[in-house]
């Protein structure tokens, strides 16, 4: 069964509880935290203190995706912060395999994340030393745009590489994800649906987590 995780950047930030609360509730696995430095990505969206706090009221795992440079400078940060699985850009990351030990140092969970225009073939190396791998179907930056196509038939690449090579590496797919494409996905592979805009600005935020989760 596939995973979904909220994207808090589509949250409603003058009142961060009531969502929460909201995917606390829900049929939603992992709080999906999205972390942007005004340099790796042209936005800026919130950092340690708000996530600090945000682990007082969230009862779900942590899955903190960093979109800043030099990550290996606050991962311990982020662990003790309460990430539970950090995920960092492969673009990033001069020294990637370095920066991925040094996440699993922590006891947290690594994550690599490849752009849209990053190949699956850079991960030849490294798969087996990921827990998971993020694919960005949206340029990263924003909530809410729209979803690069030729995201499925990197699932389906990524899927291939992580048999070949027997690794135990989930997929995650960040961007544009709805209830169209979210089953299509699943379909080829992906085991974890982020959603921001899909589910904060849908009428009834709950029940668009159900269906996400049980289609
Ligand atoms: C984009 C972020 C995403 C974003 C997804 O840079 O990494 O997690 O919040 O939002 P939607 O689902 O609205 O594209
Ligand atoms: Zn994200």
């Amino acid at each position: 069964m596939h995973l979904i995780a909220p994207s808090l950047l589509s949250a409603n930030f003058l009142n961060l509880e009531k969502d929460i609360d909201m995917v606390n509730r829900s049929q939603a696995d992992w709080f999906h935290l999205d972390v942007m430095d005004g340099v790796f990505v042209p936005n800026i969206s919130f950092g340690l203190p708000v996530i600090e706090n945000i682990r007082k009221a969230a009862r779900k795992p942590f899955d903190v995706h960093l979109m800043i440079i030099e990550p290996d400078r606050y991962v311990e940060r982020f662990r003790k912060a309460g990430a539970d699985i950090i995920s960092i850009h492969s673009e990033a990351c001069i020294h990637l395999h370095r920066s991925v030990c040094l996440i699993k140092s922590t006891g947290a969970k690594a994550g690599i994340v490849l752009n849209p225009h990053s190949p699956v073939s850079l991960l030849t190396d490294i798969i087996n030393d990921a827990d998971m791998v993020l694919l960005m179907s949206v340029n990263p930056g924003f909530g809410g745009q729209k979803f690069i196509e030729n995201t499925y038939r990197k699932v389906r690449e990524l899927k291939e590489l992580i048999l070949k090579k027997n690794s135990k590496a989930s997929i995650e797919i960040d961007g544009g994800v709805d209830l169209k494409n979210g089953p299509l996905l699943v379909k080829e592979g992906a085991d974890i649906l982020v959603a921001g805009n899909t589910v904060f600005a849908s009428p009834d935020p709950e029940e668009t987590i159900s269906l996400l989760k049980n289609f």
